[in-house]
């Protein structure tokens, strides 16, 4: 099982101030060197977070560890001429909207529009960058998988968003691990990989990973959330030892 750790929030903390901290390359650092087995991040059309040059930035830490950068984008030309520029190790389509707080769901696969640009994007990348491995991210439901295999992918993400919100409210998620149950099945009957990814704390992943529904888990708004407050004491402590 991989852990992709997703880093826009750093990004999301510098952009608040417009400030050259905190570095979203230190923090792909440190999460490769404390065991990441792989950064996630997603350049929106928007550039709300993530910015085209920490791409690059981003890609040369991953190379220099040796594991992979798992680009998130949507299908936007500008933004896959760079994810072509870049030539990640893996590419996560997602669907963007603009007024979206957060991705909001897969990829509507079931529209034939919208079937159509994903297959037109994925069949680019793969054409432009050899070797490149693709992941759409998607609901886990039949028709949307079968959709899927259509595409030339290697994997879907399956979007864990309202399970990880009703496990968050004390719900019964059954039925969402019922769901990713029969994913998993189809997937590794279809041949794809089956990741898993939004939403996730260190306690809705538990159930996940106990009966080892997923591949990969790409986790980050919690990470970095719960990472402020894993720093916070330290970071006051020192600073009021420097005054004193
Ligand atoms: N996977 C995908 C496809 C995403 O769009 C996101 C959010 O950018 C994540 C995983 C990570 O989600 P979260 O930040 O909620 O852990």
């Amino acid at each position: 099982m991989r852990l992709g750790v997703n880093i826009d929030h750093v990004a999301t903390l510098r952009q608040a101030r417009g400030e050259s901290y905190p570095s979203i390359v230190e923090a792909a650092h440190i999460c490769l060197d404390s065991g990441a087995d792989q950064i996630t991040i997603h350049l929106r059309e928007d550039r709300r977070h993530i910015q085209d040059t920490d791409v690059e930035a981003v890609r040369l830490v991953t190379k220099k560890f040796g594991k992979p950068l798992n680009l998130e984008v949507g299908v936007d030309p500008e933004i896959i001429d760079i994810a072509i520029a870049t030539a990640p190790d893996w590419i996560c389509v997602v669907p963007e909207k603009r007024e979206e707080k957060t991705t909001e769901g897969g990829l509507d696969l079931k529209s034939s529009e919208n079937f159509e640009k994903v297959k037109k994007a994925c069949e680019k990348l793969k054409k432009e960058i050899p070797g490149v491995m693709i992941s759409l991210f998607v609901e886990a439901d039949e028709e949307t998988l079968r959709a899927s295999k259509k595409i030339n992918c290697d994997a879907v993400e399956i979007h864990t968003g309202d399970f990880a919100r009703a496990h968050l409210n004390g719900e019964d998620t059954s039925h969402f691990v019922e769901q990713f149950r029969k994913s998993k099945a189809l997937c590794s009957e279809l041949g794809l990989g089956h990741h898993a990814g939004h939403g996730l704390t260190a306690e809705s992943v538990e159930p996940l990973v106990k009966e080892k529904l997923f591949v990969e888990y790409n986790i980050g708004h919690w990470v970095i959330c719960q990472a402020v407050f894993e720093g916070l004491s330290q970071v006051v402590g020192k600073l009021k030892a420097q005054i004193q």
